[in-house]
This record gives structure tokens, sequence and C-alpha cells, in this order.
């Protein structure tokens, strides 16, 4: 049995700046860390799949680092399209944290006893939508006929739409190159993303797939054509994948920690 909880677009600033001058996203950073802390199975492992800074100065990852050097188990760090990889290198790069550096991406490989994980590099330097470049995809194709153990791939932008016009133009930009490395390989259980701001689950290139919520702000669920981008406060949270053989099973955890009571 393997369980990873995927954290997603924390969006850090500095003290005092707040997003749209509303959304202090450390707060909600801080109540995040103390709910998987609090979860009465430890995970293996805490997966921040991007967007974790919100400017991608290294003091931002120094305030996340606050944080996520509390957690109770290991975790890793991946870049979304405000991360900068030099930020990132900074602040995680000498830590287990940041595993491989494979050239100048920030995607590795981590191996659970009865699973890789591959977080794959999407940012595409100034650009809000991801990509994934030939050597990036190449490398990803290694990863995977190096094992038959099952995989579960992460990566910040979503390959398929999610149905809110504004996030689909801004997803990754060649979901078709993806899907051609992945056919061959029948042992990817499962695609987790984040980008999106919301819990979002579907069927992709024939591979279970999700998309992880922020812990503060979430996307506004507007499927109209003509959808403004619009931001809410709805419950946030994050992932628990957890994951029993080969079948994959993802929970949406949000608010903190809550006071349970046994049935009689
Ligand atoms: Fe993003």
């Amino acid at each position: 049995m393997t369980l990873i909880a995927q954290i997603s677009d924390t969006h850090i600033r500095q003290p005092g700046e707040l997003i749209e001058g509303k959304i202090d996203t450390f707060e909600y950073l801080v109540t995040c860390i103390d709910r998987i802390n609090a979860l009465p199975q430890r995970p293996d492992i805490v997966i921040a799949s991007g967007d974790l800074a919100d400017s991608g100065a290294a003091s931002e990852y120094r305030r996340l680092k606050s944080q996520l050097d509390r957690l109770n188990m290991p975790y890793t760090v991946m870049p979304g399209n405000h991360d900068t990889r030099a930020g990132l290198r900074e602040v995680f790069g000498n830590l287990p944290a940041l595993p491989v550096v494979s050239g100048g991406y920030l995607q590795y490989t981590i191996e659970l006893p009865v699973l890789r994980v591959i977080c794959l590099d999407t940012l595409d330097e100034g650009k809000e939508g991801g990509w994934l470049c030939i050597e990036r995809l190449d490398w990803l194709r290694s990863q995977l006929a190096s094992s038959h153990n099952p995989v579960m791939i992460f990566l910040h932008h979503p390959p398929f739409d999610c149905g809110i016009p504004g996030m689909d133009q801004i997803r990754l930009g060649n979901p078709d190159a993806l899907a051609e490395a992945l056919k061959i390989h029948k042992q990817v259980i499962g695609l987790a993303c984040g980008h999106v701001h919301r819990g979002v689950f579907t069927q992709w290139a024939g591979i279970p797939a999700c998309i992880c919520p922020s812990p503060a702000h979430q996307i506004h669920l507007d499927t109209r054509p003509d959808s403004p981008l619009a931001w809410t406060l709805e419950p946030g949270g994050f992932l628990l994948h957890y994951l029993n053989g080969h079948t994959l099973t993802s929970h949406v955890v949000n608010g903190p920690a809550p006071i349970e009571t046994i049935y009689d």
C-alpha cells in the first residue's frame, strides 16, 4: 500500500502580500500542512506539483520551505508556470526534496517500494501554458522503458481540457506528443496535475487522470465558452492518492483536521 499526498498551486508570496489584495496563500498552506501531518496514516511522500511561489523569487521559496519542512514525511517540489527553475534550485537544490536534476530541467524519478513516480517539468518559461520538448519527452521514454513497476506521472499542466475555457487555453500545449510517449507503456496507472485550482477527475489517453485543487483560492467553475476567468474562495485542499496493488484511488481532502466520532 502506498499513500501520496499531492499539494499544488500554493502561490506563496512575501509576508503581507495578498493575491488579488485579498488571499493570504501562506495561511492556507499552514492549514494544509497541519492537515497532512494530522492524517491518521502518514503518506509515504508529499509531492508539490507546481505554482509553489507566485513570482518565483527565492525569498518566496524560503517562505514555502519553512512550512514544507514541518511535514512529518519526505516531500518533493516541481515547477509550474509561476515558478522559476533557478529559484527552486537555489532553495531546494541541495535537499533530497529535489532528488535528481535532468539536464536543465527539474524532472526526476522517485522509487517507492511498489511504485515509480515520474515528475515532469512542463514549464515553458515566460508562458502560462506548458510544453514538453523533445529532450524532456525522450527522458520520459527512457524512464518508462527501464522499469515494469507501476508508474504514476505528475506534471503541472494538464494535457486535457477541464471545461473552463480560460484554463484550457493554457493547458499543456502538446498533449499528443505526451500521449505518443505513453502509448506503449501499459504500466502507467495514473496522471496527476495541478494548474487549474480545482479537484478534477477524468480519463486521458486511456489513463486515469486528475487535477489537484489549491489549498487557497479556486478557479470558478464556469464552462460557458465565453466565460471570463475568475477565482473563488470555495474550500480548496489537497489530494491523497491511495495505491492498493495496481488500483489507484484519489481522495480530495480539505479544511483543518476534523474531529472524528467513532460509530457506536
Ligand atoms: Fe499554473
